[in-house]
């Protein structure tokens, strides 16, 4: 089966955990600290603050920059679910902005419709490992004083002009098992301001600053040795890791033929894509996609669909009061996307299987 997420865990990375296990120090130490200085050095940004998933990063980033109860915050309506669910954590109200079909980011042309007196924050979405038009969200929020959160989970090492991912406000990533920097569980929290790294560092940990004394309701989102190990491990390896799949996603872009069946997925002038997917949209919709993707496992191709539903329409939102909002693009990319396999662990030629079979079973009969 050609996979479509294989982590590498290479022999120092496998010894760097063996040295954690055998410190006798397993939770946030040393190795903590230096994962933090140094992903802070890799983004450009003055402070780091690692916790343990992107779900966290982005719950602490919405509280530290003073989202909460009775506020609304602006979301894409295509993303993954955390993206709005840690609005709600925060109290807050996610509202759904419709997304763009080159980047699959949010529209900026619609935000501004979206805003409302109670508007708090934007968190724009880097979906697939491609900067969103973020020059653009950043411009709405330095006019509007509204916090911009980059959800950057799927990004690390994506730039935009000449700025990394995570480095335009506040950011948050994820390093879960499957994501372009692998650490099992993890997150990361990135911001140039000292008063919000100092806040998420107290909230990270009981709200505490001193230990035993609580000036918060904090929580306990701190991320292990063990996890830092490998994220010191990997960092280093980043670059080189996202320039693999940058020429897998070249050689499937090269391989692919056009066809008026699928869509194939573009980096757009000024960004540099690092493909944690290869997504291709099925135009003729959600029977021919599920057939395509079923078609391709039986030929030992794993796929995926992110996201088969858009937030929006989720129980919990149609619950929530959301059943009216009608957000076409996002509604039509849920039923069209299709992630092909991209990882870096892939060979030449477990792209030409792929490329092979999609333009096989995508070509007319
Ligand atoms: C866009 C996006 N946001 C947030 C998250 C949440 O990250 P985690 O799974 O580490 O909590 C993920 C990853 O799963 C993601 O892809």
């Amino acid at each position: 089966m050609i996979k479509l997420a294989h982590p590498i865990i290479e022999e120092d990375e496998r010894q760097a955990v063996l040295d954690v296990l055998a410190s006798g120090q397993l939770a946030q130490g040393p190795r903590v600290a230096a994962f933090e200085a140094a992903f802070a050095e890799y983004v450009g940004v003055r402070h780091a603050v690692a916790v343990n998933s992107g779900t966290a990063a982005l719950h602490l980033s919405l509280l530290v920059r003073g989202v909460g109860p009775g506020d609304e915050v602006v979301v894409p309506a295509f993303s993954f679910a955390a993206t709005a669910n840690t609005v709600l954590h925060a109290g807050a109200r996610p509202v759904f902005v419709d997304v763009r079909e080159d980047d699959f980011g949010i529209d900026t042309a619609q935000i501004e419709a979206a805003l409302t007196p109670r508007t708090r924050a934007i968190v724009p979405v880097h979906l697939y490992g491609q900067t969103c038009d973020i020059e653009r969200v950043a411009e709405i929020c330095g006019a509007h004083g509204l916090a911009l959160i980059e959800d950057a989970a799927q990004a690390p090492g994506a730039t935009h002009g000449d700025e990394r991912a995570g480095s335009w406000d506040t950011g948050a990533f994820s390093f879960y098992a499957t994501k372009n920097l692998q650490t099992g569980e993890g997150g990361m929290i990135t911001t140039n301001d000292d008063a919000v790294a100092d806040r998420a560092r107290i909230l990270r940990s009981q709200g505490e600053r001193t230990r035993y004394v609580t000036e918060e309701a904090g929580y306990n989102y701190r991320m292990t040795e063990i996890a830092a190990a490998l994220g010191n491990a990997q960092l280093p390896k980043l670059d080189a890791r996202n320039e693999a799949r940058r020429a897998n996603a070249a050689r499937l872009a090269k391989l692919l033929r056009a066809n008026e069946r699928i869509a194939t997925p573009r980096e757009l002038r000024g960004r540099r894509h690092v493909w944690h997917q290869y997504t291709i949209r099925v135009l003729a919709g959600r029977e021919a996609r599920d057939t395509l993707q079923t078609a391709l496992r039986e030929r030992g191709i794993e796929t995926a669909v992110f996201y088969p539903t858009p937030i929006h329409r989720q129980p919990l939102y149609q619950r929530l009061g959301y059943a009216s909002v009608a957000l076409p693009v996002a509604e039509r990319l849920a039923t069209e996307v299709l992630s092909l396999p991209v990882h870096p662990a892939l060979s030449p030629a477990d792209i030409d299987t792929i490329a092979a079979a999609v333009n096989e079973l995508t070509s007319a009969p």
